[in-house]
């Protein structure tokens, strides 16, 4: 039976910015996100029989279809139907490093791995394009999680836009284990305290999506410039979870004591980090942050940005 087996990265989101409120009830957002080396480990397995069958060590991962990877492999079965009749149905194992509920698309990461899988498991030659087409039915950050880099998302956070690689630059990410955030619940709260300021006309929702590509993030980007990159971090949910996550506010603050580029919530948190331009800039604060928060519920991960999303080893 053959199989493969994928590496699925993490993300931080370097700026999410909502700008308004869409017809399908999702937001409209502007996001610039960014791999890092924080990554999930993806096996898939060919079965002479026509089942789904899930499999993960991680107490908290659920292994029917509210499993994102489940749905994922559900979903190839339905569009390439003659394939599955042809190759069978497919079993995967997850093993997670990525914390899960943290902001870091570890979910989304897995359900992109299982549809390059099943392109590669059933030799069906898709296109990034359509495989980032076929993700986008399953969540907002699983287009981005194909391809991968640095990358500019808007729409839902489906429509990607590449920026020039920032291999180099570390970030230190920490996550209280025990702390999640539910992402529907942040973006409602959202909703519910800053609708008043979404833009309403068409027109202005696409010149303020379309105003990040000349934006000053962007620039520093092209530049390659770190320092100036971490001082543009932007989160618009820290609006509302850092309020909500006293825990969360508390590790930013630390984080932010000492030397470090830049610091940050990813996605709806609660996970935050901080910038560091070199591996020892960024194990020194991994030490600082460790010394000063002693509670063995935080987790801290040293990683490095890195220029593609899910592959194959
Ligand atoms: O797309 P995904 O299923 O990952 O989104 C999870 C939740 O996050 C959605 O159910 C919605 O509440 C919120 N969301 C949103 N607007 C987006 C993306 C996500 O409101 N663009």
């Amino acid at each position: 039976m053959k199989s493969y087996t994928l590496i699925a990265p993490a993300k931080i989101n370097l700026h999410l910015e909502i700008i308004g409120i869409r017809p399908d009830n999702y937001h409209q957002l502007v996001m610039i996100m960014q791999t890092v080396d924080l990554a999930d480990r993806v096996e898939l397995k060919s079965l002479n029989t026509d089942d789904i069958i899930l499999h993960c060590g991680h107490p908290d991962v659920p292994l029917d279809r509210t499993n994102l990877a489940y749905r994922a492999a559900e979903l190839m079965q339905q569009e390439f139907p003659d394939a599955f009749a042809k190759y069978g149905g497919v079993e995967i194992t997850l093993h997670k490093h990525i914390p899960i509920a943290a902001g870091l698309a570890g979910g989304s990461g897995n359900a992109a791995a299982v549809l390059v899988g099943i392109d590669l498991l059933w030799e069906l030659g898709i296109t990034q394009a359509s495989l980032q087409e076929l993700g986008a039915k399953l969540g907002s950050d699983v287009p981005f999680c194909i391809s991968g880099g640095t990358a500019i998302a808007t729409g839902r956070g489906e429509l990607i836009s590449p920026l020039p690689s920032l291999e180099g630059i570390y970030a230190v990410l920490g996550k209280y284990h025990s702390l999640e955030v539910s992402t529907p619940w942040a973006y409602t709260t959202y909703r519910h305290e800053f609708e008043h300021e979404y833009a309403q006309e068409p027109a202005t929702l696409f010149d303020r999506s379309q105003g990040v590509h000349s934006g000053n993030l962007v620039k520093a980007i092209v530049e390659g410039d770190a320092v100036k990159i971490g001082g543009l971090l932007y989160n618009d949910l820290e609006k509302v979870v850092l309020p909500a996550y006293p825990l969360v506010s508390q590790l930013r603050t630390e984080f932010q004591r000492h030397p470090n580029l830049g610091t940050m919530m990813s996605g709806s948190g609660p996970t935050v980090f901080s910038l560091a331009s070199s591996r020892s800039q960024a194990e020194q604060l991994y030490h600082q942050v460790r010394a000063a928060i002693t509670d063995p519920d935080l987790e801290l991960f040293v990683t490095q940005f890195c220029d593609q999303g899910v592959r194959v080893v």
